[in-house]
């Protein structure tokens, strides 16, 4: 008995969050057992983290360990547990941002990120991705209009878009596990492609 492992990606602003709790809601209506969880966070000590990773200033080292280490503890406590109990597991983020953030936007070493992926997952990678991808400078409205900006939210729109491309190009590499979502498209329209997608994945 195992479960499915989503996620949800794109650069901050996209619409992750504005969709996940509606899909987790979907797939329970299904009959799926279902939990949403998010990155960095999802257990008490990775959401310790977080709280650091958005707030405190770091090197991009410093950024890059203390993601797989909040990585590794939700994937230890939260992740393959529910996995192997049979639960869907819906998450707002996870290893695509670090090779888009780290990676692209910060232009880190792919070869340790490489290397810490392998040490942290090598053996799971998400059943099913959806990528929100919207222009930089839509996405930069929305969050203004939203939020008050975290340590990453600052970032200009020329690091988003550099995100963005880091994120194109991961999804081009696995085409089979990524669907790409056009975030500019309304919300009903997203969830219409979201929900027509459930029945395949995994499959
Ligand atoms: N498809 C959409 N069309 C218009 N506004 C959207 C859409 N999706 C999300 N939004 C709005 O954009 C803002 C950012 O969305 P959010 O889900 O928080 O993005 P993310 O989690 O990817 O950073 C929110 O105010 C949300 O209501
Ligand atoms: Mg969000």
């Amino acid at each position: 008995m195992s479960g499915r492992f989503v996620t949800f990606e794109g650069i901050d602003g996209a619409g992750k969050s504005t969709h996940v709790d509606w899909y987790v809601e979907r797939l329970k209506a299904r009959g799926i057992d279902a939990i949403r969880s998010r990155e960095p966070g999802g257990t008490p000590l990775a959401e310790r983290l977080r709280e650091l990773l958005l707030t405190q200033p770091m090197s991009m080292d410093t950024e890059l360990m203390l993601m797989f280490a909040a990585r590794r503890d939700h994937l230890e406590r939260l992740i393959r547990p529910a996995l192997a109990a049979g639960k869907w597991v819906v998450c707002d983020r996870f290893t695509d941002s670090t090779w888009a953030y780290q990676g692209g936007g910060r232009r880190g070493p792919a070869e340790r990120i490489a290397w810490l992926e392998a040490w942290v997952h090598g053996d799971l990678q998400p059943d099913r991705t959806y990528l929100f991808d919207l222009p930089a400078g839509m996405a930069a409205q929305r969050r203004a209009a939203a939020r008050d900006a975290d340590r990453f939210e600052r970032e200009d729109e020329a690091f988003f878009e550099r995100v963005r491309e880091a994120y194109r190009g991961r999804a081009g590499q696995a085409p089979e596990r990524f669907r790409l979502i056009d975030g500019r498209l309304p919300i009903e329209d997203i969830r219409k492609i979201l929900e027509e997608d459930i029945a395949s994945i995994g499959n």
